[in-house]
């Protein structure tokens, strides 16, 4: 009986040997196939327990759970210390060294003309204006006839727009979003800006584009007057150009607009003293407004004894010129990187 508890140590002995020999996984499953299974040589002494009775059997049952449990631990530890090695391995390849210089890509900047239009855009949407669209393939209908310009009006003559066919071409102002913007609204109040691309046949030079932008306002609602107009550009004017600007309105002609008032700030280089940006004057001219022609009212469905409102266009280009001292208007198209490199959002 001594030899058979003998020979189980001597097993567990072994197939310890065995699984501390392993290093790696593979030979892990084959060590636990050869000395954990049914198969192993250690269970194989379980047959001899039919020859022992009594006290020798439970000894030798001790011996063999023993024996079992010992290699079981054996096996855990191994496979544990196998794992660690993986996972540490793994991490190991893994490792990124962050002092390391890293790779540096090339910026662009943002085109001046469209961070210009989008401080714009924030300044009336903060006053609670909504943006809306209108084509830039227009009608000529919607392009002069809806905003009242009459059929000798210079802009409608082919050499000065660029027209597609007889009755289309590409709009000449953002005005005609006016007119599309009221057909939707269905005589209810809007309080809209329509920030978009203008095209005229104009020979390009510093300050002449065939194509530029604009940004539309409209307010249309009961009881609206001059003095709405004023405080609205005033406050968008400081806010674009500064607290200190003066706002000075003169009055002015647009066939879509009676009144008009074109709208001037005090020079930000010489605060209205006169110098050569403001060409003497002490002032710069900056937008065209007024209060809407009530012909546009009815043609757009709304009775102008009920309804009445006021409109403004801003060239985009012009504000961003004045604003970063951009002093020709072809660079904003130009697509030269020494130029838009220079821009980037705040
Ligand atoms: N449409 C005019 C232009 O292109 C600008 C303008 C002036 C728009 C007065 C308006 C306005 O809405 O009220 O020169």
């Amino acid at each position: 009986m001594n030899e058979y508890i003998q020979k189980v140590n001597e097993l567990k002995e072994q197939s310890n040997n065995e699984i501390n020999a392993v290093n790696d996984a593979a030979s892990l499953r084959s060590v636990q196939e050869k000395h954990l299974s049914k198969k192993s040589p250690l269970s194989g002494m379980m047959s001899l327990i039919k020859e022992l009775t009594g006290d020798e059997r439970i000894a030798f049952g001790q011996s063999m759970n023993d024996a079992r449990k010992a290699v079981s631990e054996c096996f855990a530890s191994k496979e544990k210390a196998i794992n660690d090695e993986i996972i540490k391995n793994k991490l190991e390849k893994e490792k990124i060294d962050i002092t390391l210089p890293s790779v540096s890509y090339k910026m662009g900047g943002i085109n001046p003309f469209y961070l210009i239009q989008d401080e714009m855009i924030d300044i009336f949407t903060s006053m609670g204006y909504q943006v809306v669209e209108g084509p830039d393939v227009e009608s000529d209908y919607f392009n002069f006839e809806r905003m009242n310009i009459p059929a000798n009006h210079p802009a409608r003559e082919m050499q000065d727009s660029f027209y597609i066919t007889n009755s289309v071409l590409l709009r000449t102002h953002t005005s005609p979003a006016q007119a599309h913007a009221m057909d939707a609204a269905k005589g209810q109040p809007l309080k809209i800006i329509c920030p978009g691309k203008c095209y005229r046949r104009d020979d390009d030079d510093a300050t002449h584009s065939h194509q530029f932008g604009q940004i539309e306002g409209l307010v249309i609602d009961k009881g609206i007057n001059l003095g709405n107009l004023k405080a609205t550009l005033e406050l968008f004017l400081r806010k674009m150009f500064g607290e200190k600007r003066e706002v000075r309105f003169r009055s002015s002609y647009f066939p879509f607009t009676e009144p008009s008032v074109e709208v001037d700030i005090s020079c930000m280089e010489c605060h209205g003293k006169g110098c050569p940006i403001c060409k003497g004057t002490g002032y710069i001219e900056i937008l065209g407004a007024g209060m809407v022609h009530p012909h546009v009212l009815e043609m757009s469905g709304y009775d102008p004894k009920e309804y009445n409102g006021f409109a403004f266009g801003i060239g985009i280009e012009r504000v961003a010129m004045l604003r970063y001292g951009i002093d020709d208007i072809r660079k904003f198209y130009q697509g030269d990187v020494r130029f838009i490199e220079q821009f980037t959002r705040k």
